[in-house]
């Protein structure tokens, strides 16, 4: 099919940025079976970044591939907070990296360190393989990272599963239907897997480390950790360690 046909039939199955959409199919695939192809794809609903196989964030392409945890552009408001406050981070690590939007940020933002990353999904971490740049783990938060860092995290960050369970309906369905739940849960309010994190922080992080993470406004309330930055929807959080 054409570019014109493409657009309008990617228009037809309710994309609303149906010419973007077509010119990014277009950039990543030059085949016109593997265009067709990709075209049919989007117009079942999948996103178009599971579909392309990649997503800009930050500085960096994430790879990415049906079923994985598509990288939410709100996530970037982490990475400048994060690095102002530990520019000199040598140990940096991103818990629950999915396909690894923050690890490989903060890896081209802070060069000298060494930043690892670390997943229960398999499936996301064969994709945070590819986008690379840093060290990949499984596990479940700090306790799927090496020992040898305990003790020794300068700046440790995350987007955690923080929709509460009741409000998962609210996801728009073709990311409901194509991501883990387990990648946006976060139990009855939201913070089970912020307490999880927050419960080990302190024997992981380094004398003076930081975690930093994003939480909504009614999370930021009753999170009572210190607010680096905000916006009308979402507050950058962290606590350090004394
Ligand atoms: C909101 S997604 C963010 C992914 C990635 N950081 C990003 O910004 O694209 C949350 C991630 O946490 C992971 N996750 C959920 N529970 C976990 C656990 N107990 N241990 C490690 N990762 C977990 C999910 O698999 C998912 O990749």
């Amino acid at each position: 099919m054409t570019h014109e046909e493409a657009v309008l039939a990617l228009r037809a199955a309710g994309c609303v940025h149906a010419e973007d959409e077509a010119a990014v199919i277009w950039e990543t695939y030059a085949d016109p079976g593997a265009r067709d192809g990709a075209v049919a794809d989007r117009a079942t609903g999948r996103p178009l970044e599971q579909v392309v196989g990649w997503a800009a964030f930050g500085r960096v392409r994430v790879a990415l591939a049906p079923g994985v945890f598509v990288p939410r552009r709100r996530a970037e408001a982490i990475l400048a907070p994060a690095v102002a406050l530990r520019p000199d981070a040598r140990v940096v690590v991103d818990l629950g990296c999915g396909a690894g939007a923050l690890a490989a940020s903060l890896a081209v933002l802070l060069p000298d360190a060494d930043v690892h990353g670390v997943d229960l999904d398999e499936a996301a971490l064969a994709c945070a393989g590819r986008t690379g740049g840093f060290t990949v783990h499984h596990g479940s938060w700090w306790s799927g990272l090496p020992s040898s860092i305990v003790g020794r995290v300068d700046l440790a960050v995350a987007y955690l599963p923080h929709v509460p369970t009741s409000r998962l309906p609210e996801i728009h369905p073709d990311f409901r239907a194509n991501e883990p739940a387990l990648s946006v849960d976060g139990g009855p309010d939201g913070l089970d897997p912020l307490r999880a994190v927050l419960a080990d922080a302190d024997r992981w992080l380094a004398p003076g480390g930081a975690f930093v993470t994003l939480v909504s406004r009614d999370q930021a309330a009753v999170s009572d950790l210190e607010v680096l930055a905000s916006d009308d929807d979402d507050v950058v959080v962290a606590h350090r360690r004394g």
